[in-house]
């Protein structure tokens, strides 16, 4: 009865359970804080275009190469129970048989760190926007999160070329009516549940603000277009879409 081991389980299993209480408390305590997300989302331009949308492409298909403006201020979403929030702006489109859901597809994401996670390669960095940019210096990448010219809830992005380009399951896109952009997030916390984007008020909670575009139609196939880039994003250290090596910027593969 009085073993050292049982003396061992004892301490073990009340360690356990004191841990396991203050990450609920955590966890829960979340809800306590305000959040008042919104965002506003435009579309700038999109072109169809016929021809394979990766190198990898088999065969040539309709894809949609979309541009947009992005303003948030998600910035309540980052509480003390806060990692990090998976951004992403889909279009979404109907389907052409009637009767099923509409097509979603993701044409550009990001990860918003909070300022509490540690350096990551892939954590988004915002562009510094031209009147605000300062003369270059050489710093090392882990001094770049810093350089952020928001705090990491708030994009400003205008003209923004999209990260994936989208194709459909029919390989046919041209002419689609009632397109829409919208915006939606997964915040992930450092202890408890992810969150998906909401759009109703509970407690505490509002929903999104704005966040989806006015409805547009893609135009007609037309011819490949020179600024069809995607964008490779600003991230140190990321895969090309479609690539099998990372590819560092500004240098070599
Ligand atoms: C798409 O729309 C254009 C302009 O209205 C029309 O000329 C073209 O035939 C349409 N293409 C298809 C595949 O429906």
């Amino acid at each position: 009865m009085h073993s050292s081991l049982v003396r061992v389980q004892n301490v073990f299993g009340f360690f356990t359970t004191v841990a396991f209480t203050v990450a609920a408390v955590i966890a829960l305590s979340t809800f306590i804080h305000p959040q008042s997300p919104s965002a506003s989302v435009q579309l700038r331009n999109v072109q169809i275009v016929r021809g394979r949308p990766h190198y990898y492409s088999y065969k040539k298909e309709e894809y949609a190469h979309i541009k947009f403006d992005l303003d948030t201020d998600l910035n309540s979403l980052f509480n003390w129970n806060t990692k990090q929030v998976f951004l992403y702006l889909k279009a979404i489109y109907p389907s052409t048989k009637a009767g099923q859901p509409a097509s979603e597809a993701i044409i550009w994401d990001a990860i918003l760190a909070s300022d509490s996670a540690p350096w990551h390669q892939n954590h988004y960095n915002h562009p510094v926007p031209k009147s605000k940019s300062k003369p270059k210096s050489k710093k090392s990448a882990k001094d770049k999160k810093a350089e952020s010219p928001y705090p990491p809830g708030e994009i400003h992005l205008t003209n923004q070329r999209p990260k994936y380009q989208i194709t459909d399951i029919t390989g046919k896109l041209q002419n689609r009516t009632d397109v829409v952009l919208e915006l939606g997030w997964n915040v992930q916390p450092w202890v408890g549940a992810l969150v998906w984007t909401n759009k109703k008020t509970y407690g505490a909670w509002e929903g999104l603000q704005g966040g989806v575009s006015s409805s547009f139609d893609f135009p007609e196939v037309g011819k490949k277009m020179k600024d069809l880039e995607t964008e490779k994003g600003k991230e140190g250290h990321r895969l090309e879409v479609g690539g099998e090596h990372p590819v560092r910027k500004g240098g070599r593969a």
